[in-house]
């Protein structure tokens, strides 16, 4: 949920460092700081606040040093403060450390340092490290191996950059279910907790598996395994450009990705349905194999697993196999019923969210195959998934999931015909009448975010309400869930979803004079049934607000939005985008942060 950034190079450290951290910042925002080497000294700039604030900090735009590491924080032990921002010094100011992830032991080392004269000035789990790493630099023990013994002491979730004022031209690197990547061009080698930071320096990178750690020096890296033996790691090439990292033109990445979402759906979709048969790169499942599942698990959090709720009865009906959905959090405590003739599907836009790593690492040792659906290339989950795919819908830096969410419903809705497709479960007239209309869909959304006028009119019409709430049935429910957490997470909105035959049953008395009520209507079989429910609510004085592809009487309600019409399966994809619009300018309208809403970070590493 932190950020961290690292450079040792031939150029000034700081204005890297700050970049980094400003791409960084969809991690966590509460506060910054950085430390460079500057002569012989550790230089530590740092403050609650944005990257916005470090920057004007005294004395910052004056480090020349070539070495340095820097954060973004979202608090987790301790406040937003000065004092509890990273980077963490050891009492003796010989090294610096910054650090994303829980330290769980930090009681017990606090202590275990106490005892030792050891003293701490700040609330967080962190500052344990470079007192530590200070204790075995102290009994004789080099840099690396100091960092080593500390790491081997901690429990939890680490990723470290560490310098130390003895040692000069030297960046010590290490992670623990944390994500952290290095890259290097001519100019010197770049740390980062994600490779958006680092796009604009190279194209160049390497991943560090668990508790491997790199030593980094101004001309060369070496890399070890958690017994310090050497190790060769490879860097690879990734294809990303600067620009899918930049705001460009939008005012705020987020409308950027809603605006995406025509070139992301294609890009999910990219090979997979050329050829006669569905082909995934990254994964080949066989007949043999698909017909001994019994039951499909698709675990998330958030809008990952509004996304699994999108596609739950498609693949009931396409692979004739049942579908529970859960929410990570649940799924790992709960203690699931799994076996080898059940299969796990987990998806993560970030590939870094602990709990539904958890829930993969549970499902796994019950002896079920897991697929990991993902759209950060070499997240963490993609080393613990038996297979995973990528949603390739480019970098998503709004904490809002949009273009990610549409992604995983394309992805996982060819996913559903290429089970049915080899298990032979529908005819092959229908998938490809299915096909044909998954490749209709990226023009669809185009058409809706060339009219977006009338939603921008309906979010200064509800901007300062209360409450909103939203209702639907079947697959329009699913839309109901996610469009309600879009609104409130960004524009604090108290908004609640219902599937609308359940309002009667309680949710009902919530309902008073012009409560905006946003109904979802998109399935003919159900249409009926939902209006009548949105009757119930005008009875009681709610502001009807109706999106649908379907034929109604639209004189009857306050606001109708029609959407291009597609098959049934496929509606989500299409009912969620003006919703996401609206959850955009209903923000805008309010004047409030839409990219960085309070209290959250994009990646949640934390359980
Ligand atoms: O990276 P993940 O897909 O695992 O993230 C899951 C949720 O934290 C995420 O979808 C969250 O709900 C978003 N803020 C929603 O917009």
């Amino acid at each position: 949920m932190c950020g961290i950034v690292g450079y040792l190079g031939n150029k000034k450290a700081c204005p890297i460092l700050v970049n980094g951290l400003k791409k960084l910042e969809y991690r966590g925002y509460d506060s910054a700081g950085i430390c460079v080497l500057e002569k012989n000294t550790l230089a530590v700039k740092k403050d609650k606040g944005r990257v916005k604030n470090l920057e004007t900090l005294d004395g910052i735009n004056s480090l020349e040093g070539t070495l340095g590491i820097a954060h973004t924080r979202w608090a987790t032990h301790g406040k937003p403060s000065k004092d509890n921002a990273h980077p963490h010094m050891d009492n003796s100011k010989t090294f610096a450390v910054v650090h994303n992830g829980i330290i769980e032991n930090f009681k017990e080392l606090r202590e275990f340092l106490g005892n030792n004269n050891y003293k701490f000035y700040s609330e967080t789990d962190s500052e344990v490290i470079p007192n530590l790493i200070h204790y075995y630099y102290s009994k004789g023990n080099n840099f690396i191996k100091s960092v080593n013994l500390a790491c081997k002491d901690l429990k939890g979730s680490y990723a470290l950059e560490i310098i130390c004022k003895n040692e000069p031209d030297t960046l010590i690197v290490t992670r623990k279910d944390s994500p952290l990547v290095i890259g290097t061009s001519e100019n010197g080698t770049y740390i980062s907790s994600d490779i958006p930071a680092l796009i604009a320096y190279t194209n160049n990178f390497c991943f560090l598996n668990d508790t491997e750690l790199a030593l980094i020096t101004k001309n060369n890296i070496e890399f070890f395994d958690c017994n310090l033996n050497s190790i060769n790691k490879e860097f690879s090439n990734v294809e990303l450009s600067a620009e899918s990292c930049d705001k460009g033109n939008f005012e705020d990445y987020m409308l950027k990705e809603i605006y995406e979402q025509p070139n992301s759906i294609r890009e999910t979709i990219g090979n997979t349905l050329n050829g006669e048969k569905i082909v995934f790169d990254t994964l080949q499942l066989s007949k043999k194999y698909l017909s001994t599942i019994k039951q499909i698990y698709i675990v998330a959090c958030g809008t990952a697993m509004h996304a699994g709720l999108g596609v739950k009865p498609n693949f009931e009906k396409f692979c004739n196999i049942p579908v529970c959905v859960d929410i990570a959090s649940e799924f790992r405590y709960r203690n699931p019923l799994i076996d080898e003739n059940t299969l796990c599907i987990y998806i993560s836009q970030s590939g870094e969210t602990a709990d539904t790593i958890a829930a993969l690492k549970l499902a796994k040792s019950k002896g079920a195959k897991t697929i990991a659906v993902t759209n950060v290339i070499e997240s963490s989950i993609t080393r613990e998934a038996d297979y995973f795919v990528y949603t390739h819908a480019g970098p998503e830096i709004a904490v809002a999931s949009t273009k990610a969410y549409t992604s995983q419903l394309v992805l996982l809705n060819i996913m559903a015909l290429y089970f049915a497709e080899i298990l032979e479960t529908i005819s092959k007239e229908e998938i490809n009448k299915l096909k044909k209309e998954i490749l209709l869909l990226s023009k669809k959304v185009d058409e809706i975010l060339k009219n977006t006028d009338k939603i921008k009119r309906l979010a200064k019409q509800i901007y300062n309400k209360r409450d909103v709430f939203f209702i639907g049935r079947g697959l329009d429910h699913t839309v109901a869930l996610e469009s309600a957490l879009k609104l409130k997470e960004i524009s604090y909105i108290h908004s609640e979803a219902y599937a609308a035959g359940e309002l009667k049953h309680g949710p009902i008395a919530l309902i008073e004079k012009n409560v905006p009520v946003i109904s979802i209507v998109t399935n003919p079989d159900l249409a009926d049934k939902t209006i009548s429910n949105i009757q119930e609510v005008i009875t009681r004085g709610a502001t009807s607000i109706v999106i649908t592809n379907q034929n109604i009487n639209e004189s009857n309600f306050d606001f109708v939005y029609k959407i291009p019409e597609t098959l049934e399966y496929y509606t989500p994809i299409i009912s969620v985008i003006p919703l996401q619009i609206l959850a955009y300018y209903v923000t805008k309208e309010k004047g409030l942060d839409v990219d960085k809403p309070r209290n959250l970070a994009k990646s949640v590493t934390v359980e």
